[in-house]
This record gives structure tokens, sequence and C-alpha cells, in this order.
């Protein structure tokens, strides 16, 4: 048999199926869930309290495009296909400018540092051991197929969100800016290719066997014709190497050319920047604005993009979002944006960094939460084979107990596994843990004569903590709750080792009336991690008390939906590291009874909430 070739392009495993024919991208469209309101003016909260309270909050997509018609910008925690596609029917052929700063492997990255405490000592939370970089290095080395697989998938579905006139960023170093480029010219055509921009740095290297990279590679296509570009954006400018004033004096020639030329707004106008930006210092060397965040980028490399390439009151988002560079940077130069990252401590961090800008609008944290894990469910473990709305539930517990470190046991009616001698119950992948489940769990154990029982959860029933645990101790059984965390659903991280079962940290929190009216402040009294010896050495010797742990903690006056909506907030930054363990003072407007939700992120970006009814006379 022969074949023609009729034109160039770039093949990988992958690429095809069996028959030849280029896969498609699969587009599964899942509902979000809003998780957290931040900065929403006192009358909109107490607006959205009134809408009928539903056990998810999903976002409707029913907002408009202006902060006057209720948009609010967009934090998503998840990874981003399904993001994207889920996007896809309220922002197909809608975002203006897309940026993206794709991580050189798949997965989320796993090491982070952060300073501990008051002090400034830093730690490193997950050091890659040579086991793992030798793993991420196999990977890679098979990899490069599964990398342009898993961008290309990624880079179609941006396509189809860009709005016409919109352009897309790609940031890319030496190790695959080549390949990428041949994606793009795929997806998006080559004569949609406007420009290869060098960002070129300088900075102290240790190679000395060839020339050093000090310069990364930006690739940006445009959707069409009629892009958006405004060549006078004053981030897109430099200044004239020499005066051009100064110029004309020393020589006559520019003087020569145009009598009436005002020199003072030419030098002061600049020139649009060329292709190659050696004017921005990389993060590292700007105290002011490095989080730590390993890839972060600066601030006015973001500033050159969006300020040139994207209308004034557009829509800019980044779905590889890491510290939130473009979402900061967006939210100064005051465009709307979408930032999503399937990591937690790259959420948090862009929460944070968000919070830190004054005048900061609206935003919402979201996900796709149990939607997005039973979606993972069926598409790893198969279909709901006997049709009760159920994946196949024997594999998915059976997989869940094996990270574990559990056996199965079988012929018990809610215990699933073993480890030692305990009992192993694995929750539900798209519904909460409810306490009916764990006094079921303790009552079999009772039965069974078992001293210890573990229940893992993805979601738990609010504020069933400590009496349940208290409850089970009288009956002789010590009972566990761990939280089955999100990295479970990641293969990398599975092959790494990379999961964790975090024990529920203890929260203790006091509500106490002030001497006015209706007000109360709330005073965080105790924070615990269960689970120390989870904790790496490094990180537990700095810790000196209990809210070294606490990075973070927020007060909704007022929760009575699954939505958390931020009343009062206080968290600690790099500047300034101490943390006031008691909230400014809130007043109702009227007597009643409400449920104060408080939040507290620990330093490791996991969350714990819990609920305090109080009354107000
Ligand atoms: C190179 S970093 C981006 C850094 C960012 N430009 C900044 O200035 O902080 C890449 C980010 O992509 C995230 N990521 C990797 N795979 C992802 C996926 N499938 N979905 C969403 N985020 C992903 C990683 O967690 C990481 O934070």
């Amino acid at each position: 048999m022969s074949f023609e070739i009729t034109r160039t392009e770039l093949v990988w495993p992958g690429k095809y199926d069996e028959d030849g024919k280029r896969r498609e991208v699969e587009r599964v469209s899942l509902p979000f869930q809003v998780i957290e309101r931040v900065n929403e003016s006192r009358a909109t909260r107490e607006a959205e309290k009134t809408r009928n309270p539903s056990l998810f909050d999903i976002w409707q997509g029913d907002s408009g495009e202006t902060f006057e018609d209720g948009w609010r910008n967009k934090l998503i925690w998840g990874d981003n296909k399904l993001v994207m596609s889920s996007l896809l029917d309220q922002f197909a052929g809608k975002i203006d400018l897309i940026y993206i700063d794709p991580p050189f492997a798949t997965g989320s990255d796993f090491s982070f540092s952060a300073p501990i405490g008051e002090t400034d000592q830093v730690s490193v939370f997950k050091e890659q051991s040579l086991i793992e970089e030798k793993a991420y290095r196999d990977t890679w080395a098979r990899g490069r197929d599964s990398y342009l697989d898993m961008l290309s998938d990624r880079l179609v579905l941006m396509r189809d969100l860009l709005s016409p006139g919109g352009t897309l960023y790609v940031h890319l170093d030496y190790r695959v800016d080549s390949h990428v480029r041949l994606l793009l010219d795929d997806i998006f055509g080559d004569k949609n290719l406007r420009n290869s921009i060098a960002w070129c740095y300088t900075g102290p290297s240790r190679v000395n066997r060839d020339f050093p990279d000090k310069h990364d590679t930006i690739w940006r296509y445009v959707r069409g014709e009629g892009h958006y570009f405004d060549p006078d954006a004053p981030e897109a400018r430099l200044g004239y190497a020499k005066s051009l004033k100064a110029a004309s004096k020393a020589t006559g020639i520019y003087s020569a050319r145009d009598e009436d030329l005002d020199y003072d707004e030419y030098d002061a106008r600049g020139k649009l920047a060329e292709d190659w930006w050696s004017d921005v210092t990389p993060v590292g060397r700007i105290q002011t604005e490095d989080l730590k965040y390993p890839t972060q980028k600066p601030e006015k490399l973001l500033a050159r993009i969006i300020a040139s390439s994207c209308r004034p009151d557009g829509l800019v988002a980044d779905f590889f979002g890491g510290s939130g560079t473009t979402a900061a940077v967006a939210e100064k130069l005051g465009r709307r944006w979408i930032s999503s990252d399937l990591g937690r401590f790259a959420v948090h961090t862009t929460r944070k960094r968000l919070l830190g800008i004054e005048g900061c609008k609206p935003f919402e944290v979201l996900n796709l939460g149990k939607y997005e894990r039973k979606y993972w469910a069926v598409v790893t473990f198969g279909e709901d084979l006997d049709n009760d709305g159920l994946v196949s539930l024997y594999e998915y517990v059976a997989f869940v107990l094996k990270l574990y470190g559990a056996q199965p046991a079988t012929g018990l009616q809610h215990l699933h596994g073993r480890k030692g001698s305990a009992f192993i119950h694995v929750g539900a992948v798209d519904s909460p843990v409810t306490i009916d489940e764990i006094v079921a769990c303790v009552d079999e154990s009772v039965a069974l004569k078992a001293k210890e029982v573990h229940v893992l959860g993805w979601e738990w029933e609010m504020g069933l903590h400590d009496p349940i645990t208290d409850e089970a101790k009288k009956r002789g059984v010590k009972l566990v709750l761990r939280q089955i965390p999100r990295e479970v659903m990641e293969a990398q991280a599975v092959d790494k080792g990379d999961v964790e079962f975090f024990e529920l940290a203890y929260l203790d929190v006091e509500i106490v009336p002030t001497k006015k009216k209706y007000e109360v402040v709330a005073k965080l009294k105790n924070f615990v991690i269960p689970n120390p010896e989870l904790v790496p050495d490094d990180v537990r010797s700095k810790i000196r008390k209990w809210s070294d742990y606490v990075d973070y903690w927020a007060v909704d006056w007022n929760f009575s939906d699954d939505t958390f909506m931020q009343g009062w907030v206080t968290y600690r930054t790099r500047k300034d590291r101490t943390l006031d363990l008691a909230s400014d003072p809130h007043a109702y407007d009227a007597p009643g009874t409400y449920n104060v939700m408080v939040k507290v992120i620990d330093i490791f970006g996991n969350d714990t909430s819990k609920i305090i009814p109080v009354k107000v006379d």
C-alpha cells in the first residue's frame, strides 16, 4: 500500500486512532459549584442570602458581562480540560485573551515553599526525592507524546473559547517550544501566528560547557482577522535608547526630517516594543513580587501582554494559573478574568494575592466538585454497570483502599477494608459522608468487637466532627475521619506516591458578644493538625505554637447555603507574618439565630471549616 503525504504536520503516538482518524477532543460539560464568594458588598451578600438556598450553589452562568450586571471574576480549582469544556456553554467565542504557561510535564507542582509562623524561616514542604525525580525524568523520557496529547486537546478548547478578535499567548522554553509551535499551526492555522516573542533575561548559571539558557519563547496567535491590538498601550512601549531630542540637538539629523516634530512628546511616548523583551526582570529578583511559587512569572510581562491584547472591558483567562500572575495583573488593569489551576496551593496563593490588591473587585472560587470526581470515577473504573447511578463501586473502593494501604474486607455491610486492626469505610465519590453513615460504621465495628474504624471521605456533612468522635469513644471505638485528597484523581501523583490522607483538623472557635447591641467577634481558640507524622520534619521543627499552622482564616457571619460568603478575613503575607486571632466586630441588623461559619486554611493549603450557631438578642 502506498500513501501520499500532502502536508507538513507534527505526528505523535496518540494523535490518530487505530483507524487513522484524528481523535476528537472530548467536550464534557459539568456544572460548577460556587464554594466561596470574596469581596462582595454587604448589600449583595444580603441579597444573595434571600435567594432560595440549594444544597450546592451551582453557578448558573446567568450573570452578565459587567460587574453591574452581576459578573464576578472566577478562580476555578480543577483540571483545566474539564474546566474549559464546562466553560464552553457560556464562554465559547467570548474570551478576549488567553495566556498560558503550561508546566513542562503534566500535573500540579507538588513542591512548594512557604514561611512558617511569625518568623521568616522558609521551608520547602515537598522537595522531590531522588526517586521521584527519576520517576519524573522517566515519565518525561516517554512523555513528550503525552505532553503533546495533553496540550493539544487543551489548545483546541482554548481556540473555541477565544472571541473572533481574541489572542492566545503560549509561554514555553527551549525543550518544547518547536513542538508546540507546530501544534499551534495545526490548530490555529500558521497564518495566525503573529509573533515569536523572546523573553530574555540574565542571571547566574552553573552551565559552562554550553551557553546558559536565558530566554523563553512566547508564541502569539490570533483567532482570526480583526484581532485586537493596542500599539499605544504604555505597557507595550519602551523608552528610546537615546533621547530623540538629545540626538537631534547633537546631530541635527531629526530636525532636518520634520521641523514641527515635538521631541518631548516623542520621547515620552517611546517606541513599540519589538519581539524580544529584555526589560523584564525575572521574579526571583523582584522582592516585592516574589511569592516563592516556583514558576511565578513577573507582572511586567503580563502587563505588556494584557494591556496590548485585551480591550479595556475585555475578559482575560489563564488556565494554568499558578500563583495567579495573570489574574492579579488583569485585576490591576481593570480587565475581567478567569484563572484555573488544579493545585490547592496555587488556588490559595492566588486567592491571597488578589485579596492583597487594593479595591479588588468581587470574585468567586468555583470547582467541579462531586461532578468532576464522578466523571473521574466513571472514566477510571468504568460505567455504571447495574444502572443504579453509582459508578463501578467495587473498583473505586478497592483503588482508594490500596492507596490508603488497606486490604479489602468481604461480607461486611458498611466496612470495606482493613488496615492492621482498624476497619475502613470509603465514602462515596459524589456525596458527602453523613452522620448516619458514620454511626452505621461505628455500630458495625461494635458488633465486630473492633476497636478502631477509619472513615475516608471527600466531603463531610457539616458540623459532625467533635460530638461523633466522642460518642464513638464512649462505645469503645476509636473513630478516625480522614480526607481523601484531590491528588487521588491525578495519575501522576498516584504514581509518585504523593497521596496523603490527612485526618480532619480540629478547629475551636468562640463567638463572643461585645458590649454593643447585636454585635459579636469571632475568636480562634485552637487548631490541631492530627497527623503531625505526615508533616515534613523541617516544617515541624519550626512550628512553635498551634497558630503557626494557620495561614488564613475568614468568617461568614450568616452562612445559609453551601457557598461561603467571606465577611471578614485575615491572613499572613510575606511582609506581615502576624495573624490576628480575633476578628473585627460584626453587628447584625436584627436579633435572631445565625450560623457563623469559620474557615481556616492551613500552611499546606488545606481548608477546615466549622459552623457555630449564635443567638443574638
Ligand atoms: C508553570 S506554572 C504557571 C505559573 C504562573 N504563570 C505564575 O505566574 O505563577 C503551571 C501551573 O499549571 C498547573 N497545572 C498543571 N496541569 C494542570 C491542569 N491539567 N489543569 C490545571 N492546572 C494545571 C500547575 O499546578 C501549575 O501551577
